[in-house]
């Protein structure tokens, strides 16, 4: 039309309204429907925070018993799907194996996932919670050449998935509660960002009337992007690279700056936080406290302080108002708990997984909704005549 205007990368145009998450980028400020993500970090649990924001309000404790005890129970795969995995090569990138099987889930309960049947919307949220996390162990498990086990539905949310990523057939799995509460509180953390890329995503998906596994595996895939989840996983590659280099830091830093091939500084920046990332505060805190805890003494780390402090330091990161994002520290803590680094943007699934239901269910139930369709910019030939021949 007429009144088409251009927004490249959508800096401008807000898609929707939402009550799920409040951001002040300015002010380093991250709210769960209106409770601090200061306080929930430290003092709730994972699903607590998924109830509050799919639901809107803190279930009462019997409503969250209910659910865990129901999520618990759709933890299985079912037996068919587990070949699925087989038929995928050993070097399988963990993301890629997340959002195909996710997708995959799509072929078992179609029939009871309908967007527009209520309880189907409630079932299907329900399996996601519960098997996503299955599907991501398996996905570990797989890379690695070992034997899938079995959830343990006596185990909470976290350590059952802990057991299934680091558990071995035979062998009793001791649960360690720092590494527990530790990645309670990461995945806490990640669940939601309001219309981030991959939330965007299963918006525009679910927008068409897509189901929830659908929407869901397409936010899989727009996460897996270096410049979005990805970015956990490339920060622990660039610290290794410059490691291995033996470049120093200031050099790399030199190089970032010069924009040399076009290397950046992973885990740095974010398009809403102009100040500081408020996650990247709690999971710094978090990643002394886990390694100290845990007596791993990791170099990378080291390395991690060392380049904030130096490009926090520099004009070209001050003035453009470049802070650590939540990716900055996060991959140290998850490699101190032995996932191997391409498991990081997978736990980051598992984490934004109840943003992505709570923003595809405030989409599916908006009297306002439309299919997401943007206006382009004709910049084309105009007509002209195919040639006879
Ligand atoms: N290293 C070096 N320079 C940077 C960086 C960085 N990490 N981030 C932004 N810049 C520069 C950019 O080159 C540009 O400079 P100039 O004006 O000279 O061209 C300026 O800062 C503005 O950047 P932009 O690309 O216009 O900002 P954006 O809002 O489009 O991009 C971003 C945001 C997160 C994609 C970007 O900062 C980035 O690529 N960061 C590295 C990847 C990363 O850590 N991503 C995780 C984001 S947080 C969690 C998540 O959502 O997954």
């Amino acid at each position: 039309t007429g009144h088409t205007t251009i927004d490249y990368g959508f800096v401008n145009t807000a898609a929707t309204k939402s009550a799920i998450t409040y951001i002040d980028g300015d002010e380093g400020i991250l709210r769960y429907r209106g409770y601090p993500i200061e306080q929930l970090a430290k003092a709730s649990s994972y699903l607590e925070v998924a109830w509050l924001l799919i639901y809107g309000e803190l279930p009462t404790a019997d409503e969250l018993d209910a659910w865990d005890h129901r999520i618990r129970r759709h933890t299985l795969l079912h037996e068919d799907l587990k070949r699925f995995f087989s038929a995928l090569p050993p070097t399988a990138h963990p993301m890629s194996v997340l959002s195909s099987a996710t997708a995959a889930l799509s072929t078992y309960y179609e029939h009871e996932s309908d967007p527009d049947n209520p309880d189907h919307v409630e079932l299907t949220t329900v399996r996601l919670l519960a098997k996503l996390p299955v599907i991501a162990a398996y996905a570990h498990k797989k890379s690695i050449g070992q034997a899938f086990l079995y959830p343990d539905n006596s185990l909470s949310f976290v350590d059952n998935f802990l057991r299934l990523n680091f558990g071995v057939m035979s062998e009793q799995y001791e649960i360690n509660p720092v590494v527990s509460q530790a990645l309670e509180r990461l995945l806490i953390l990640h669940e939601d960002h309001e219309q981030n890329a991959s939330t965007s995503t299963v918006r525009l998906v679910g927008s068409t009337g897509a189901n929830q596994f659908s929407s869901v595996s397409a936010g899989i895939n727009a996460l897996y992007g270096p410049l979005h989840g990805g970015a956990n996983e490339a920060v622990l590659d660039m610290l290794a690279r410059i490691r291995d280099s033996g470049e120093s830091v200031q050099r790399f830093v030199e190089r970032v700056k010069n924009k040399e091939d076009g290397v950046k500084l992973m885990g740095f920046g974010h398009r809403v936080y102009k100040n500081y990332d408020p996650r990247a505060k709690l999971v710094k805190e978090s990643a002394d406290a886990v390694l100290a805890e845990l007596g791993v003494h990791d170099p990378l780390l080291d390395l991690a302080k060392e380049l904030e402090e130096i490009a926090l330091n520099d004009e070209y990161f001050q003035q453009r108002r470049l802070y650590p994002n939540v990716d900055f520290y996060t991959g140290v803590i998850y490699k101190a708990m032995g996932f191997p680094t391409r498991m990081f943007t997978v736990l980051f699934a598992i984490g934004r997984l109840p943003g992505w239901l709570a923003h595809w269910r405030e989409m599916q139930y908006d009297p306002q909704k439309k299919i997401g369709r943007p206006q382009q910019l004709y910049v084309g030939s105009p007509e002209r005549d195919y040639p006879r021949r």
